[in-house]
C-alpha cells in the first residue's frame, strides 16, 4: 500500500502545471445529450450517490457517480463516468488510494454563473492533508456537460491507457469521493467531500451493492463484490498509475 500510494503521487505532482491551467488535454463530445439513470448499478456499472439510492434523473436533490471500466481496449482500459449533482458552481468526483493521506484525482463539471451558467470542465489534484487543490492536465475525452438551474450533470472517458506496471494486489483499490464547491467567475473553491465511497475495487460494478443497495442484485454479484480482486480492476488501476508515464512521451 505505502509503495503504491507513493507511485500514485509521484505519477501525479509531475504534472502540476506552475501557475494557470491551460485545457488543451480536454476534448468534448460533438454530441451533449447527457441521459444519468440508475440503470445498470451494480450490474454493468459501479455507483455511489448520497442520499442513498437518489436519482439522478429526477429533480430532487442527488449526487450521484458511476463508474464502467472497459478493458477490451487492446492498449489498456477505459474509465467513462457519469457525475450528476446540484451546485450552484461545480460538483466533482474524486479518486484517491486514501483519502487521509496523500492526494485525489479530481474531475470537476461546473457551471459558469459569469457567462449564463454554462459548462465547463477541470482536472485538479487534491491535497487530502490540507484540502488545497492545484491544477494538473490529466487526458479526459469524451466529455459532455449540461447545466439546468443549479443541476449540472456530465459524462467523461479517461481514455484508453497501457498497463505496463506491476502493483500489489492490494493496492488496486481506490475510494470514489463526491463533493461540491464554489466558482466565483475566476477560481474554483475548495472540494467540500459530501461523500467518500471507502475503498473500492472499481473493476467491479457490484463493489459495493453491500453497502449501496442496487436495484436487483444477484447473489452472485454480491458474492463477487464481497472482496474478491476481480483481474480486470487490476489491470485497470495499473492503467490508471500508468497513464502519467505514458503522457511524457
Ligand atoms: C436514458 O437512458 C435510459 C436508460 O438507459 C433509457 O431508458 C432512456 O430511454 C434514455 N432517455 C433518453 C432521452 O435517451
Ligand atoms: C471497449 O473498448 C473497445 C476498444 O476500444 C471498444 O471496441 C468497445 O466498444 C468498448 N466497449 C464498450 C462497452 O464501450
Ligand atoms: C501504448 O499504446 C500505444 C497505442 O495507443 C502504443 O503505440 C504504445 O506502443 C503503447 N505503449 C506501451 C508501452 O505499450
Ligand atoms: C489511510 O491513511 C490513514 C492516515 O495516514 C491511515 O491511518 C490509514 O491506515 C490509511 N488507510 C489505509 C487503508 O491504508
Ligand atoms: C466565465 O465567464 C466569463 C465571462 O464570460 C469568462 O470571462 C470566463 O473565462 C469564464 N470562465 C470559465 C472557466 O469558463
Ligand atoms: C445570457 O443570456 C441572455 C439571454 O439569453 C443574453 O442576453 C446574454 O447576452 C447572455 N450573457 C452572456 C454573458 O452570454
Ligand atoms: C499536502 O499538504 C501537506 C500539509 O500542508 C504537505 O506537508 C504535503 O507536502 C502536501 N502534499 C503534496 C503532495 O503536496
Ligand atoms: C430544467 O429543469 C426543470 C425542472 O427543474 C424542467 O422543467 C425543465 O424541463 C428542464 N430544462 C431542460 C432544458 O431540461
Ligand atoms: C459542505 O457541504 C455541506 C453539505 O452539502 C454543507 O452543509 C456545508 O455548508 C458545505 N461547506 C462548505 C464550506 O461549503
Amino acid at each position: 500500500m505505502e509503495r503504491g500510494l507513493i507511485l500514485l503521487v509521484a505519477a501525479f505532482m509531475v504534472y502540476v502545471a506552475p501557475g494557470v491551467q491551460g485545457t488543451a488535454h480536454l476534448s468534448f463530445a460533438s454530441n451533449t445529450e447527457v441521459n444519468i439513470t440508475r440503470t445498470g448499478c451494480g450490474v454493468t456499472k459501479l455507483c455511489v450517490e448520497t442520499p442513498g439510492n437518489c436519482d439522478p434523473s429526477g429533480t430532487s436533490s442527488c449526487l450521484f457517480g458511476s463508474v464502467v471500466a472497459n478493458t477490451s481496449a487492446t492498449n489498456g482500459a477505459e474509465l467513462s463516468i457519469e457525475l450528476r449533482g446540484d451546485s450552484e458552481g461545480y460538483i466533482a468526483l474524486g479518486l484517491t488510494v486514501n483519502a487521509s493521506e496523500g492526494t485525489t484525482m479530481l474531475f470537476i463539471c461546473a457551471q459558469n454563473s459569469s457567462n449564463n451558467g454554462s459548462f465547463f470542465f477541470r482536472t485538479m489534484l487534491r491535497n487530502n492533508s490540507n484540502n488545497e487543490q492545484s491544477a494538473i492536465e490529466r487526458i479526459v475525452k469524451e466529455i459532455r456537460g449540461t447545466v439546468n438551474g443549479s443541476v449540472i450533470k456530465c459524462e467523461f472517458n479517461i481514455p484508453n491507457v497501457n498497463a505496463t506496471q506491476t502493483r500489489a494486489n492490494e493496492d488496486t483499490t481506490f475510494s470514489i469521493l463526491l463533493g461540491t464547491g464554489t466558482f466565483d467567475g475566476n477560481a474554483l473553491g475548495t472540494f467540500n467531500v459530501t461523500l467518500n465511497s471507502g475503498p473500492l475495487n472499481l473493476g467491479n460494478s457490484a463493489s459495493n451493492v453491500a453497502t449501496t443497495p442496487a436495484p436487483t442484485p444477484s447473489t452472485s454479484m454480491t458474492t463477487a463484490g464481497s472482496g474478491a480482486v476481480h483481474p480486470h480492476a487490476v489491470l485497470l488501476l495499473l492503467s490508471v498509475l500508468t497513464l502519467s508515464v505514458l503522457l511524457r512521451a
